[in-house]
């Protein structure tokens, strides 16, 4: 379903006066824009219950431009250039009415240009939101052409499996999968994109990528900030469902995964699922042996008192909901049997750094002197997706001089380094591979469904058990001891980056 660059674009967006339009998707389409990535014909048409004028919707997309986008401040030519073709229609989204008048602004933009537009209806809002817009949109008969419109599912894609498989029948219903974009946008970052590059374009990688060379994994995404003034929507899904049932099983996918025999965006998908398919189920009574939940407390972060979960905005003071996950997974298949994958996120922690650790087996017999191994490690391979941006293999190595000491030093890979053009946003990836129609990096409603099975188990005892020793963490620490607890047990320790001096 390849477009070609110059076939006219319509974005439809549901929430364009929203956060993530405002912080995200208008500054990476003028991105795109700037690289000359939109073709010569477009629209953007923001959508919103708020009445406004065009003038000041745009005014109000520039300001976020001028805060969020990669290239800095707009250009007033270029964005004179490019805010031509952004205009506002304010909507009712229950009302009929409203997609009657998209359908007349696009059949407007279609006869003007002389051409069929692919349309993009772009779903940037609340979820409860999803199955009206896409039934109106159903209704007014605006996705008739299959190989032309396309429609774009923020996150959270169910609030559990039942939801996730009604709502995937809902769009399944209205829409062929090939023009369903199901969004995780950790999939569209330079770096996460890199790690199947890095896997399937060395030779040398494959043969140890497997349960005889690798001891165990580590995933960590960890954040300093709170909930900010997300606490509302944070109630109700917690560090499980915003991180781990996406984002971080993602990651474990493009690390598990086998190699595809092509990069068809369904045989890239399909290796992924069978990761999910292949990975251990949980049964209520083991739960706690292998996964773990924190909440922060109020705390000190950088000099600044920060407070506890409890005491943020829209967040119940008895609050159950967990700001902290960790899990440990295996994936039962040949490749990995035996291979404990462990992964932990949370809020408020010490550090804002999202790295994959692989940490290999030891040297089967020590060759060395013991006074010449006291800082020995063992050979790890750590993908940082950021802040930094590097693969680092750390190897052991004698230091120089006459005597023997082994310590451990890097072979890096660093972006910065290594080229000097910026990376695109994972937003201008996204938008643009829907505009091309390559679903790669976009969730297949049978892997969404796949993760929410793994997890259920989890949710469940925890929505039903509340712990009683929440808040469990301060700020600014790595979350809750229980934590440690849980990779200690099996002789581990997670594994922290230094952070480099301008990234503090
Ligand atoms: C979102 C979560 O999906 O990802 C947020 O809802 C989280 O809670 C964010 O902060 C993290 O994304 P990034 O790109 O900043 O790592």
């Amino acid at each position: 379903m390849k477009s070609n660059k110059n076939q006219p674009n319509i974005f439809v967006i549901f929430g364009g006066t929203g956060d993530l339009n405002w912080r995200k998707i208008t500054p990476a389409l003028y991105n795109l824009f700037l690289d000359n990535w939109l073709p010569d014909q477009f629209t953007i048409i923001g959508t919103g219950r708020t009445k406004l004028s065009n003038d000041d919707f745009r005014a109000k997309l520039l300001e976020g431009i001028n805060q969020f986008s990669r290239s800095g401040k707009a250009d007033p030519e270029q964005w004179k250039k490019f805010s031509d073709n952004v205009i506002y229609q304010p909507a009712d989204l229950n009302d009929a009415e409203t997609y009657t008048a998209f359908g007349n602004l696009i059949k407007q933009y279609e006869e003007a240009w002389k051409l069929e537009a692919n349309v993009i209806y772009y779903l940037a809002v609340s979820p409860q939101f999803f199955p009206i817009i896409a039934e109106n949109i159903s209704k007014s008969k605006l996705a008739e052409n299959p190989e032309k419109t396309r429609i774009v599912i923020e996150k959270p894609f169910g609030h559990d499996l039942e939801s996730a498989k009604s709502l995937n029948k809902l769009l399944q219903g209205i829409f062929q999968e090939k023009q369903i974009y199901r969004i995780d946008h950790y999939l569209g970052k330079e770096t996460v994109q890199n790690i199947l590059t890095f896997r399937f374009a060395n030779s040398l990688l494959e043969p140890l990528w497997n349960r005889n060379y690798i001891e165990h994994i580590q995933i960590s995404v960890t954040e300093q900030l709170g909930v900010a003034d997300r606490g509302d929507y944070y109630e109700g899904a917690g560090a499980l469902r915003d991180m781990i049932q996406n984002h971080i099983l993602q990651l474990l996918c493009l690390v598990a995964m086998e190699i595809p025999v092509n990069f068809d965006a369904d045989e890239i998908r399909n290796k992924k699922v069978d990761v999910l398919n292949a990975m251990r189920r949980f049964s209520a009574d083991n739960i706690k042996n292998s996964a773990v939940r924190g909440q922060y407390g109020k705390g000190w972060i950088e000099g600044k008192e920060v407070p506890g979960y409890r005491q943020e905005k829209n967040v119940n003071p008895e609050s159950n909901t967990e700001t902290f996950a960790a899990v440990k997974f295996f994936v039962d298949n040949w490749r990995w049997q035996g291979v404990p994958f462990y992964v932990r996120t949370g809020k408020r922690l010490h550090q804002s750094a999202s790295v994959i650790t692989i940490q290999f087996k030891d040297v089967p017999h020590p060759v060395f002197p013991e006074e010449a191994t006291e800082s020995w490690q063992q050979n790890r391979l750590i993908i940082s997706i950021q802040p930094e941006m590097s693969i680092r293999l750390q190897v052991q190595a004698k230091r120089p001089g006459v005597d023997m000491v082994i310590n451990t030093v890097d072979m890096v890979f660093d972006y910065k380094g290594t080229y000097s053009n910026q990376a695109p946003e994972a937003y201008e990836t996204l938008i643009l591979d829907t505009m091309q129609g390559d679903q790669t990096l976009f969730m297949r409603a049978d892997q969404v469904e796949a993760a929410w099975a793994l997890i259920m188990p989890i949710l469940n005892v925890w929505e039903t058990k509340k712990s009683s020793k929440f808040p469990s963490y301060s700020a600014d620490s790595w979350g809750p001891e229980v934590a440690e607890a849980l990779i200690a047990k099996d002789g581990f320790h997670w594994f922290t980056l230094p952070l480099k001096q301008d990234q503090k």
